[in-house]
């Protein structure tokens, strides 16, 4: 794990009958695309890439897996926890396995379901999905029904696109933006079962349940490069204007229906839940929810959160922090809370996803859509939204005086022109990582704010450079770290 592996592997079904026409590639996306120029016409496919989790970084742990007939395919994000026991069970029923993944055995128990269900992969589907524990965005392909395509979805995303003689399914609506903009939220525990001109979803017991269509807003050229090198360094470009829109109509309040359903008075403590670049921004939170709404903060990993006994109860505002709104981690986390009765306010990029829709309230951060694996403008605009949430909650338990709130505004509404003036400037800052890019490690050392950006610093070094990089309080340096000051530390 954590090692970046196993690229887009793909299959398209060609002809009734016909086998799967699969290819995969461990590594890099462009292996993989070398052997795509022979894809044959088709009617469906899916395609995937994902992290090692579960053997090394092969070819063959690439996805798709395949039954051992070769004729059901299966992709998944996400983990399936119990495969050990339904590997051990399928083998015992002749079942060979050519992969060391938790996904290989979707595969043969969808196969053997497929069959008992006289071919309806959609009935195999929900049968299989009852024995699975975990984690997963599922689909699959049979050759035998080659414009089908199965979907299930338990705690992580995947939405419909409506198109005209053409379905989609994707884990993110980037993905078929340029096709359609017609979408359909799938809920926990839902299958859906599409072919170009139809799109059935039920849950697990078969029922038929009512599609919830939404337009989605961004537009096709938001998810595209826009004439920049690559997708990081444009949405590194889009920053100011994510943070200037995530700004409009709030800074002189936030929506009146957060009143409404949080009562901030009644408020004893805040909690924030986040990971990664999200836990960051939580961090800086901190600063600002205590200075300027005069309440108690505490900031807590979202994955450690309900591994232990936290202390949540009604008087408790939990902020849970996601751009994507899927995290399973954070999903969990805020599960936990609220089945104790935590109030719910959440800071989310993603309209509809599944945080924000079991929230008490969310605040939308307006980054648009985030194609680069690593943060950028997401976490800017959710450092905003953490501000514009410590002015919002300042006011409303009346810790902040008038005059201190406009002061607040003025510096806030300011911010786009100053990090814009900033990216102007960047050029100096390109030379310097030249010099530095031979370095074994690297460390960032910060203050108050500039602490939790020291560690989203050192977390961009390590996604992006694969370089060992480590954040520290500037005042830390001298309690160990400067073990690790030598000679040749520039
Ligand atoms: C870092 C990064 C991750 C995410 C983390 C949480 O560049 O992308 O650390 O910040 O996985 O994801 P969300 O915000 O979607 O919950």
């Amino acid at each position: 794990t954590g090692v970046q592996t196993c690229a887009l592997p793909i299959s398209l079904v060609k002809n009734k009958g016909e086998q799967l026409w699969v290819e995969k590639r461990a590594g890099k996306l462009g292996n993989l695309e070398k052997e795509l120029s022979n894809v044959p016409n088709s009617h469906s496919g899916i395609g995937h890439t994902r992290w090692a989790t579960h053997g090394g970084p092969t070819d063959s742990n690439a996805h798709p897996h395949l039954d051992n007939d070769g004729k059901l395919a299966v992709i998944h994000n996400g983990i399936i926890e119990n495969y050990v026991e339904l590997k051990a069970e399928l083998e015992k029923r002749g079942h060979k396995f050519k992969s060391e993944t938790d996904t290989e055995s979707v595969a043969h128990l969808l196969s053997d379901a497929r069959k008992k269900h006289n071919g309806d992969l959609a009935a195999a589907m929900r049968e299989v999905c009852q024995q699975l524990r975990g984690s997963f965005t599922l689909l699959a392909i049979h050759s035998d029904d080659p414009e089908r395509i199965v979907g299930a979805r338990r705690n992580s995303p995947l939405v419909v696109g409506v198109g005209s003689n053409e379905n989609f399914l994707a884990s993110d609506v980037s993905a078929f933006i340029s096709h359609t903009k017609r979408a359909l939220e799938l809920g926990q525990d839902e299958i859906a079962d599409i072919t170009p001109n139809s799109i059935v979803v039920t849950d697990l017991a078969g029922n038929v349940l009512p599609q919830k269509e939404y337009e989605i807003s961004w537009d096709a050229s938001a998810a595209e490069r826009g004439g920049y090198e690559h997708f990081m360094l444009k949405e590194i470009f889009e920053q100011p204007k994510a943070v200037a829109d995530t700004l409009i109509g709030r800074l002189e309040g936030l929506p009146k229906d957060i009143s409404k359903q949080i009562n901030l008075k009644k408020i004893e403590k805040v909690v924030i839940i986040a990971c990664g670049t999200a836990y960051h921004s939580g961090l800086v939170g901190k600063y600002a929810i205590e200075k300027w709404g005069g309440i108690s903060v505490d900031v807590e990993l979202a994955s450690e959160f309900r591994y232990r006994e936290p202390s949540v109860n009604s008087k408790t505002l939990v902020i849970p922090v996601s751009q994507s709104g899927e995290t399973m981690d954070t999903l969990m986390a805020m599960r936990y809370a609220k089945e104790r009765g935590a109030k719910i306010f959440s800071v989310c990029n993603t309209n509809g996803s599944t945080i924000p829709r079991e929230s008490d309230a969310v605040l939308y951060t307006h980054a648009g859509p985030e194609i680069a694996v690593a943060s950028t403008k997401a976490f800017t605009s959710q450092l905003i939204a953490m501000y514009l949430i410590g002015l919002h909650i300042g006011r409303e338990r009346g810790e902040l005086k008038k005059s201190e709130a406009k002061a607040i505004e003025l510096e806030l509404s300011e911010l786009p022109a100053k990090i814009e003036q900033i990216l102007e400037t960047v050029e100096p800052l390109r030379e310097l990582t030249r010099k530095f890019k031979d370095a074994t490690s690297m460390l960032f050392l910060g203050r108050h704010v500039g602490f939790p950006t020291a560690l989203e610093g050192a977390l961009k070094l390590k996604e992006l450079a694969y370089m060992h990089a480590e954040g520290f309080a500037g005042g830390e340096l001298k309690h160990g770290p400067i073990a690790l000051i030598d000679q040749g530390t520039q």
